[in-house]
């Protein structure tokens, strides 16, 4: 067996993917209630006037269930669903807007989902219209939405557009039609080139695609196909996500057995085949699953350092006020979290009834925050460093012996002689495809945990 076989038989284990930390299965509930979360959000608006904030919305409709599909969507074909959503999501935004004292600047703004196309253009614009007339757009705002090209009109493009949106992401997934079919979700290159085009023609900066390695039937040509035909559409962003298989919260994915699923083997190989693909047409792998052209400005925020990850993966810029609005949504105040209802209806009632729908949330202590900045260094940078004489050099001396046998395999290089008390961490070239894995050796939140206590995540691989 290659040493590479070896590594992830080891390591293909269940694993965060630290969009945040703590992660939200170890959230401290106990400390966290309504009232002293508003008070969080008031005192990080204060801090961060000029700066500005982030507003995330969640638009949870599609038509169309994808089997392999992890995310926070409701299916219907009823748009009436639309309009009393719209109502309960302009709502909770007044709710926030209550506790300013001016009207914010806003940095970013991003629409996720489900699908936000699902909704007309007219409704996004009655939406969209509200919230930007109550905020002043920071100079350098990014607007961003995510989209599936079966159902984004040029209408859809030109409404967003003119309320100031530059970038969309486009899911994509796999062009091969047996893959399409066994997850439940039929793209023909055709339809996709056409939104491709349309944004172009409007204006739009730069576009995301969304490919996943590790799909049911998913074989190395699939992926030759869907990575060349990608390639032709040239998006200046591309996110190569791993298959999450988690059936226990998406049961549309027993849809298909676990014998139609590549094995953890042919699933690296995937992903290798894809990455070689993608640096071939031009492509830098940046971060955990990203990859972005030379000119465009992810890419050029790894190098000048500002890059960000947080719960909308990874950004150019970090806000230090990130309100999420709509169901499910987690909102960050960069000293604490909190999550709003993830059904519908429960979303709607809450806010109907005058209430913010936050059900859940952490508030960061000292030690947490420090854990953070080192897992957001790894995540962004690569590397991470540590003054063995700071308060918390005893939880990173047990730090450093778990990562003792992750350097042993050529995953990390441990340095802790070159500069004197530093010890610094760095990711190699193998070790990029167990990122996650990396991370987990500094989570102090999780090895604290019984073992038997661990929630479940996907594997890492
Ligand atoms: C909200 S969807 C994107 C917009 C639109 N709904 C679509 O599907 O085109 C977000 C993305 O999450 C990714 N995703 C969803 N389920 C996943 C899973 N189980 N494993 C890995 N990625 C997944 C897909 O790449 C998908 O494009
Ligand atoms: S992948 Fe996109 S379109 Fe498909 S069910 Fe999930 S959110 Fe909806």
């Amino acid at each position: 067996m290659s040493n590479i076989s070896t590594l992830i038989q080891k390591y293909d284990v269940p694993t965060p993917r630290y969009t945040s930390y703590p992660t939200v299965p170890y959230w401290d509930e106990s400390t966290f209630d309504a009232h002293t979360w508003q008070q969080l959000v008031r005192e990080a608006f204060e801090r961060n006037r000029t700066g500005g904030l982030s507003l995330y919305i969640h638009l949870p409709f599609c038509e169309k269930l994808c089997t392999y599909c992890g995310c926070n969507k409701r299916i219907t074909t009823n748009h009436k669903v639309e309009e009393p959503y719209i109502d309960s999501v302009l709502r909770e935004w007044d709710m926030y807007l209550a506790l300013f004292d001016q009207k914010p600047v806003l940095k970013e703004l991003h629409l996720g989902g489900g699908t936000p196309t699902f909704f007309s253009a007219h409704n996004l614009q009655h939406l969209l219209g509200n919230i930007l007339q109550q905020v002043t757009p920071a100079p350098e705002h990014e607007f961003s939405f995510e989209a599936h090209p079966n159902n984004t009109t040029a209408q859809h493009l030109q409404t967003l557009y003119n309320l100031g949106f530059s970038r969309l992401s486009l899911g994509i997934q796999d062009f091969d039609e047996r893959v399409q079919f066994i997850i439940n979700r039929p793209q023909t290159f055709e339809k996709t080139k056409q939104t491709f085009d349309e944004a172009r023609q409007i204006g739009y900066q730069s576009i995301n695609a969304d490919i996943i390695f590790g799909l049911p039937l998913q074989t190395e040509d699939s992926i030759r196909l869907t990575i060349g035909r990608v390639c032709e559409l040239m998006p200046e962003r591309i996110a190569f996500y791993s298959y999450a298989h988690v059936p226990w919260k998406s049961p549309a994915q027993r849809r298909y057995t676990e014998a139609d699923l590549p094995k953890a083997e042919t699933k690296r190989r995937l992903y290798e085949l894809g990455r070689e693909l993608l640096q071939k047409a031009g492509y830098i792998e940046i971060g955990m699953d990203h990859f972005a052209l030379p000119n465009d400005a992810l890419f050029k925020s790894v190098n000048n350092g500002t890059m960000h990850r947080n719960f909308m993966g990874y950004t150019t810029q970090h806000t230090e006020l990130m309100l999420g609005l709509g169901v499910s949504s987690i909102s960050d105040t960069w000293t604490a979290f909190a999550q709003n209802h993830k059904e519908v209806e429960e979303y709607e009632a809450i806010v109907n009834s005058g209430q913010l729908p936050v059900v859940k949330g952490h508030i960061l202590n000292n030690e947490d925050q420090y854990i953070r900045r080192h897992i957001l260094n790894l995540m962004c940078q690569g590397t991470t460093s540590w003054d063995t004489n700071s308060t918390y050099a005893p939880l990173m001396q047990e730090t450093l012996q778990r990562l003792q046998p992750l350097a042993n395999d050529g995953l990390v290089t441990l340095s802790t002689n070159n500069i004197p008390n530093q010890v610094q961490v760095t990711i190699t070239e193998n070790g990029k495809l167990f990122l996650r894995n990396i991370a987990l050796q500094f989570d102090t939140r999780y090895w604290g945990k019984q073992a038997n206590d661990k929630p479940v995540f996907s594997k890492s691989i």
